[in-house]
């Protein structure tokens, strides 16, 4: 074989040759087996022509032979070039089913970002149809640069970035493209990799000794330590290449289920398989270069986060199993007593009759709109939870109705499937079961009727109960005991019953990934705990395969509430909380990270899901504080308050028959929570403002010590500290008996947020003293934090006085940002308020570039700066030339602290000047 690669786009770079490697026998490029690699043997292997056993090992067969040859030169396209391929040898197979010809399709966008399209050259394939914002023309200066193999070759290809000829993608090994079995393998540069979700991940670098591999397919399933398929599909990952900080990032724009593997080949170098079960291949390269770029521009194409009103960053409360309305009383009571900050009351499944959407009981949860109106009354928002499982009751249920009559539901993909004992009036309707006590339909989200019958139904059932926010629970979607005798909660006084899935290519498929293997599949099945894959569902103008969409279930109802809330209440935000997700859900939808436990681990778990949902897209996000399953106990309780105090979306929620776990229940967590719950509300002006970025450009808002310092070796594997943008650290205890805690702190200097005293000069590692009542919390020089002081809830705290943190560097330098506006529904940009903090050498600065009377009533009043170098004995304090306009001063010696009092609007421009003398007096209040 010829050493020749064929370069295209644009700027041919020298390329290199990679026959060579593609010749040594890549050993390590595992086989899969249906049944997992505990069936390994010679005999297992042989049964698949595309796999080859050497050396006790079974592994894909050479390229030469498994994959695919090119068969001509590029052919260039308005957008970039294509190249056909053939099947290298017909017999060679895994699991049958080979597309013969396929097309390699390099599509240009922005000078960072390239996709590549992998398709079947004679027959249309399953695509996913959620849309992507792309540029209407490419960029003209790559930063990349795409190369193939030559003409009959076999095929392979690669990605580098042009500047400093780092790999990006470099596939290896055959690529196999059956009906339904589509893998891919890739040389990676480097272990540093990060994302793939929704997974539980241990750590939030992935691991690569021994070889992991995980699932990804929308499912009801638990947190837990394996490596599990949870409720969000995002094939999604980020490699750091060298120091320098270089890191590209992958989509795989795919629905279907899937896997993937990280490994070593034998010489130690670091690889990565993908495997999914259906659709094409379309991959979208991003070149950032660094990490936060990265999430910016994935972001922007799969779409900016929805930007969430003020009110749903205060704490919020829930459980599941408050059973009256009185219960929840009796919560907000305690929570008032204590004097625990509270924004957010949700209710679950337990205010509805017999668990059917859009009622409530009536014993007793009778007053609810009593209930809501008091929490209204008392400045709180209301969250209910709604589930897509529909009861169908087509007599008496009025939503069911009118869901029949729109012809809303899911269908099976053909009459012949439907069961023989199926219900009179159900039609071809696929019926489940899942937590009412009659069978469920379920409606098919993508079909434009089903839209707007469920706009209809929010709107109805919001005439009835005034709720702000809901939560759409279950949506993967959930179906209780599919394939087995019955649901666990089936009613006993029944005959057993289940929804039970057929035998075919769909429920059944030939390699039906390791989410059969992992976590609670007692079925042993691809559609346990959800309907069956041979369900059709449409958009009105396509008709698609439940085995394809599986995966948008959550992301399609989300669209549908999010438009209904719209309709609902135009002049607000609509927030939606959506259990399942997909690239783009973050446009609409906060999430939650599922059903915990009460448990150590689970709680740093939570801050590696928190930077996952970060990358993508969906940046407000936290887990059940003090766990969803299990009790936690007092010091867990608390710590878990610490943490989750921090947690972009912070609630506390738990299950049905646990204890309750409210952080009233006990005075020493409710008085840890009141302290860690007001520096979150004292610094909610600045989370703020860190979401308006998010919405805006696609930043991130909580955010891996790895996105602030990329060149930092050491921040790569800091997965137990976060921060809010790049300007607050969270250093939270999250292990059993502790009181005080190693932190790493990268280049720069670090105070202490809440006393202002230097903590560290990194990059270094300390011990930080945090006994129960501590959680270390940082702020790094450089920094400026608005704050206002806070309040029992955002309606208060929003008109309290604002305030700064101001973090000097070693340059006595430092600067922020506050956006402001109503805190809810649509302001015009020019009329919310942008406000820019300057310090620099003992002038601090406020320009203010838009939106004054947003802050009208407003005043800046007090200003502590951090890292003030000398001891003044007389500060002479000039606001905007004025002498008078600060009230008072007080220099904290020990700490290095100037706080100064003061009344300023923050509507206008300002400018305060620091002139002092030092002396050595000590703290001094003048
Ligand atoms: C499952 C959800 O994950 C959980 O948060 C909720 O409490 C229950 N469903 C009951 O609705």
């Amino acid at each position: 074989m010829s050493c020749r690669w064929r370069a295209a786009v644009l700027v041919v770079a020298a390329v290199s040759c990679l026959v060579q490697a593609q010749h040594t026998k890549l050993q390590a490029v595992e086989c899969p087996f249906p049944e997992g690699q505990v069936v390994l043997s010679e005999a297992e292997c042989g049964k698949y022509s595309a796999c080859e056993w050497t050396d006790g090992r079974c592994h894909m067969v050479d390229n030469a032979v498994g994959g695919y040859v090119v068969q001509n030169d590029p052919e260039e396209t308005s957008r970039g070039f294509k190249v056909n391929l053939r099947k290298a040898q017909d017999s060679v197979t895994m699991f049958g089913g080979d597309v013969t010809n396929l097309v390699f399709e390099v599509i240009r966008h922005q000078d960072y970002h390239v996709q590549v399209k992998i398709y079947d050259a004679d027959k249309a394939r399953y695509e996913v149809p959620v849309p992507l914002s792309l540029p209407e023309s490419p960029g003209l200066e790559p930063l990349y640069n795409v190369s193939v193999s030559g003409v009959g070759e076999p095929f392979h290809f690669q990605i580098t970035r042009m500047a400093t000829g780092n790999t990006v993608f470099r596939s290896m090994g055959p690529l196999t493209y059956e009906d339904q079995f589509i893998q891919i393998h890739t040389w990676l540069m480097s272990t540093y990799l990060y994302g793939f979700g929704e997974n539980t991940h241990l750590s939030f670098r992935h691991v690569f000794e021994p070889r992991t591999t995980f699932p990804i397919f929308a499912r009801d399933q638990p947190v837990g330590p394996d490596p599990m398929n949870e409720y969000g599909h995002h094939p999604y990952y980020m490699v750091m290449e060298d120091d320098e900080g270089n890191s590209h990032s992958v989509f795989l724009k795919n629905s279907n289920a899937m896997e993937y593997s990280t490994f070593l080949l034998d010489d130690g170098t670091p690889a990565l398989t993908l495997r999914t079960i259906g659709g094409i291949l379309d991959f979208h390269f991003f070149l950032g270069p660094y990490p936060e770029d990265l999430n910016v521009q994935y972001i922007n194409m799969i779409g900016r986060p929805v930007f969430p009103p003020y009110w749903s960053l205060g704490f919020q409360l829930s459980r599941y199993g408050y059973n009256s309305t009185d219960a929840v009383r009796e919560v907000r009571e305690r929570m008032k007593l204590m004097g625990i900050p509270q924004d957010v009351q949700t209710c679950d499944i337990d205010y509805m009759n017999r668990y059917r959407d859009f009622t409530y009981d009536p014993v007793n949860w009778g007053d609810l709109p009593d209930l809501i109106q008091e929490l209204h009354n008392d400045n709180l928002k209301v969250t209910l939870i709604l589930d897509p499982a529909l009861v169908i009751d087509f007599d008496d249920y009025q939503p069911a109705i009118r869901g029949k009559a729109a012809d809303a539901f899911i269908k099976w993909s053909d009459p012949s499937l439907v069961p023989s004992d199926q219900e009179p009036g159900t039609d071809d309707y696929m019926v489940g079961y899942v937590w009412p006590d009659t069978k469920t339909v379920f409606p098919d989200f993508l079909r434009p009727e089903t839209q707007t019958w469920w706009m209809n139904e929010l709107k109805l059932f919001h005439d009835e109960l005034r709720y702000d926010a809901i939560w759409i629970d279950m949506n993967e979607p959930a179906n209780f005991g599919t394939n087995l005798d019955k649901p666990w909660n089936w009613p006993p006084d029944k005959p057993d019953w289940s929804l039970k899935c057929p035998n075919n290519a769909w429920d059944d498929p030939p390699y039906p990934t390791m989410t059969i293997r992992t976590g609670d599949n007692k079925s042993k099945k691809i559609s346990d705990h959800t309907i069956c894959m041979s369900a059709k569902q449409t958009d009105g103008n396509q008709s698609y395969l439940h085995y394809d969409v599986h995966s948008l279930y959550g992301w399609s109802e989300t669209v549908a509430t999010y438009n209904g809330l719209k309709e609902v209440q135009p002049e607000k935000r609509p927030v939606v909380l959506s259990r399942s997700t997909f690239p783009g859900s973050g446009q609409y939808a906060v999430h939650w990270l599922g059903d915990n436990s009460a448990d150590w681990t689970q709680m740093h778990m939570a801050i590696i899901g928190m930077f996952d949902f970060g990358m993508f897209g969906i940046p407000m996000v936290g887990a059940d504080i003090c766990g969803f399953f299990g009790e936690p106990d007092l010091e867990m309780c608390m710590r878990w308050m610490e943490v989750g105090s921090f947690y972009p979306f912070s609630r506390n929620h738990n299950t049905a028959g646990s204890a309750d776990q409210d952080p009233g229940m006990w005075p020493e967590v409710a008085e840890i929570s009141r302290y860690t719950l007001n520096i979150r509300y004292q610094y909610l002006p600045y989370l703020y403002t860190l979401f308006h970025k998010a919405h805006m450009h696609g930043s991130t808002v909580v955010r891996p010590l790895l996105n602030v310092f990329p060149s930092d070796l050491q921040a790569r594997d800091v997965d137990d500290q976060f921060m809010w943008g790049n300007g607050l650290m969270v250093a939270p205890v999250i292990t059993k008996g502790a009181t005080s805690r190693s932190v790493y702190f990268p280049k720069g200097l670090w105070y202490h947020l809440v006393h202002g005293e230097l903590a560290a000069t990194g990059p270094s590692t300390q011990t930080v003293d945090a006994p129960l009542e501590v959680i270390p919390l940082f702020v790094p020089g450089g920094t400026i934090l608005p704050y206002q002081v806070p309040s029992i809830n955002t309606v208060e705290s929003r008109q309290n006085p604002f305030g700064l943190t101001v973090a000097l560097d070693e340059l006595m330098m430092a600067s922020g940002d506050l956006f402001w506006d109503a805190g809810d529904g649509q302001m015009a940009m020019q009329q919310a308020y942008m406000g820019r903090f300057n310090y620099d050498q003992d002038e601090l600065t406020l320009t203010v570039k838009h939106g004054a009377e947003a802050v009208a009533d407003l005043y800046l009043e007090t200003i502590n700066i951090y890292g003030f170098p000398v001891m003044p004995s007389h500060v002479n304090i000039t606001v905007n030339g004025n002498e008078t306009a600060i009230a008072s001063w007080m220099y904290d010696h020990t700490d290095r602290v100037l706080t100064t009092w003061t009344e300023v609007p923050m509507g206008k421009a300002l400018n305060i000047k620091f002139l002092y003398e030092a002396t050595h007096s000590l703290n001094t209040r003048h």
